[in-house]
């Protein structure tokens, strides 16, 4: 490398370098010698507020998996009863028990899955097919309109093409379902409630236990959407109820495309394989299992059951309640909240405001560079079913702070809205 850079020898580091990939020779050592010799810019971070769209991975996360990568007696398929097999298997059905320790649940009752859209999708088809596949099927489903796509779409299909009927809770003015309209809803071949726990676009927390209480007594299956809550409330599957639940590891800091569905016992019987094959995980899910996912989810599980639950809501709320504050002492009337204003019953880092006038894209398309939430439909879907008028859904945007924001960044991030807000001609 000297002759490209033949003031390089004075970096002692020199000997190490070749090692760094390098797409074009003499590039990295080039980047350093040019960092090296310029004034070093000052530059402030990013600030990443769009944590109920995924978040970043913890680093004991990502430690376990490259741990589990550098073990050289784990690589093999876990299904093979050889020293490789065994190694990888072993990973495997440890992660499934750490997902079942934060679950509350035995490790049997739980199958990975490559997210909550699979999950969702797994619960719903699973119970529909086999209940169609009996001599007398039933063919109701009760929903609300405010589920993740990954539920209302399996729901329209199945109307669709397979002739069932869903019926949808109303939901208030503060985005929660009304729970007595169950009651009127239930039929005799009512099959499923299918409901999230806590809704991702404004955070509104389901009275889910009542509900499963509610489904048990009826003997009608009890699915849950926890893919919003998991992280930021205690999920406990047999305190809600649930007789099947879903979970994404890439809302709690954990790698994405990998999560699982919990399928309680008792109930196993009525749920249909979703992917048939050679068999794995208990003919449920068949195909190699995704080990490297396995751990990494099950790291973020472990690392969610060590945290204090109550002290890292406290921390978020505090956050978040300090961004709605400054907002609405610098813009007044021009700000609104959406859903729940009771702390106790709306996710501890969800915000969900509308800026009067302004659309919420128009916005992050001019801050997304250093500022990152969520605008339009990924946040504003379910907002109009909330009876807000036209111009509050086209101003809204949500902003879900996670476990690595400060207030610092709040405090960033509020005067970069609000100056840009305040520069605008409405
Ligand atoms: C409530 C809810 N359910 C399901 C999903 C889908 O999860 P995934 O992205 O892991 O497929 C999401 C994703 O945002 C969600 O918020």
């Amino acid at each position: 490398m000297a002759w490209l850079f033949p003031e390089l020898p004075e970096l002692p580091e020199l000997p190490e370098l070749p090692e760094l990939p390098e797409l074009i020779p003499g590039f990295t050592l080039g980047l350093i010698f040019l960092l090296c010799e310029q004034p070093m810019p000052i530059s402030t971070p990013p600030i990443y507020f769009d944590n109920n769209a995924s978040t970043p991975l913890n680093p004991q996360v990502a430690q376990a998996m490259i741990d589990y990568l550098s073990d050289t007696t784990a690589f093999g398929n876990p299904s093979l009863p050889h020293w490789a097999g065994n190694g990888a298997k072993q990973a495997l059905e440890h992660s499934r028990q750490q997902v079942a320790d934060y679950l509350h649940c035995q490790s049997n009752e739980v199958i990975f899955t490559s997210g909550g859209t699979e999950s969702n999708n797994h619960a719903i088809y699973g119970a529909a097919f086999h209940s169609l596949a009996s001599a007398q099927p039933k063919k109701h489903i009760i929903s609300s309109p405010i589920e993740h796509p990954a539920t209302l779409e399996p729901l329209a299909d199945l109307v669709a093409n397979h002739g069932f009927e869903v019926s949808y809770l109303s939901v208030d003015e503060q985005g929660f379902f009304d729970a007595a309209e169950l009651k009127q809803h239930l039929r005799e071949d009512t099959l499923l409630v299918t409901l999230m726990h806590a809704n991702n676009e404004f955070g509104s927390i389901q009275p889910i236990a009542d509900i499963g209480q509610w489904c048990q007594q009826q003997q009608v299956l009890f699915h849950v959407d926890a893919v919003c809550s998991a992280g930021k409330l205690t999920i406990d599957v047999a305190k809600l109820n649930a007789d099947l639940l879903s979970l994404s590891a890439h809302k709690f800091y954990g790698p994405k495309g990998v999560g699982a569905l919990y399928i309680r016992h008792g109930i196993d019987a009525e749920i249909s394989s979703f992917i048939r094959g050679a068999g794995q995980q208990q003919q449920r899910r068949s195909g190699t299992d995704n080990v490297i996912l396995a751990v990494g989810m099950g790291e973020a599980c472990k690392q969610l059951l060590n945290k204090d639950i109550a002290s890292s809501q406290r921390q978020m709320m505090t956050l978040r309640n300090s961004l709605w504050q400054q907002l609405k002492h610098a813009l007044g009337d021009g700000v609104d909240i959406n859903g729940s204003t009771n702390d106790t019953l709306r996710l501890c880092n969800t915000l969900n405001c509308s800026f009067i006038g302004s659309q919420g894209l128009d916005l992050l398309l001019q801050l997304g560079g250093e500022l990152a939430f969520t605008a339009g439909k990924a946040c504003s879907g379910s907002i109009n079913l909330l009876g807000k008028g036209s111009l509050q859904s086209a101003g809204s945007v949500r902003f879900s702070l996670g476990a690595y924001n400060t207030q610092a960044e709040v405090d960033r991030a509020a005067t970069l809205i609000v100056n840009h807000l305040n520069n605008k001609d409405y």
